[in-house]
């Protein structure tokens, strides 16, 4: 619990100067989909591309991240919350450090992801909606999981029977279904380009 006399400490590095040294534009790539939709494959495939590159990234990814930090909670409206609250503290902390981050969650609420958004600095925050039709992500179904939904041996699965609301406005929109990974991840790498996140190397 923070108290009065917890006081934030002033780094004498700045945000700027670790960003500066990387020749890049530090900012958060925010994937959000459902189950299935690709969003890791995707994610996974720019930071290969953003490494090729020369850049500095790095890939918080949601069953990762609920082995460790997040092992302690569940699919629960309260648990997905502070999955996501927990992931946008510590994203906020990788971009200090001058990153391209990227976090690969369903992140189903709109509302966590407006917070995660208003923690960050203007034009830091990058909204990947991975657009899969649901009817796609059941029959790829890579870990089973929609066929357990179904059979009611998972509970408040997103999609069947717990919420997804659809990005509004995301920053990139991604359809899987029509294209390869790898034009993709090309098309977030491009967003990256165009809007100045990349320094020359
Ligand atoms: S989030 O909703 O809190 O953002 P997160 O991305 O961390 O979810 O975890 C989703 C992954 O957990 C899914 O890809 C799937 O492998 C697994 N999972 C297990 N139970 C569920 C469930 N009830 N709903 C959705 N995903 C689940």
């Amino acid at each position: 619990m923070k108290t009065e006399n917890t006081v934030w400490h002033q780094t004498n590095v700045t945000k700027v100067q670790r960003a500066t040294l990387k020749q890049q534009k530090p900012c958060l790539l925010w994937y959000t989909g459902l189950s299935g939709s690709g969003k890791s494959t995707v994610a996974n495939a720019v930071d290969a591309l953003l490494f090729e590159r020369g850049h500095h990234s790095y890939l918080l990814d949601g069953d990762n991240v609920r082995h460790g930090l997040n092992g302690d909670l569940g699919f629960s409206d309260t648990d997905r919350i502070e999955n996501i609250r927990r992931i946008s503290e510590v994203s906020k902390l990788f971009i200090d450090s001058g990153l391209i981050v990227s976090t690969a969650f369903i992140s189903p609420f709109a509302q966590d992801r407006a917070m995660a958004r208003d923690l960050l600095e203007d034009g830091e925050f990058i909204e990947v909606y991975i657009d899969t039709p649901i009817e796609v992500c059941e029959q790829r179904d890579p870990k089973g999981l929609y066929k357990k939904a179904r059979a009611g041996e998972i509970k408040d699965f997103t999609g069947i029977d717990s919420a997804y609301d659809v990005p509004e406005e995301p920053e990139v929109h991604i359809e899987t279904a029509k294209y390869t990974i790898e034009e993709c991840a090309q098309q977030i790498v491009s967003h990256l380009e165009q809007n100045g996140y990349l320094g020359a190397k």
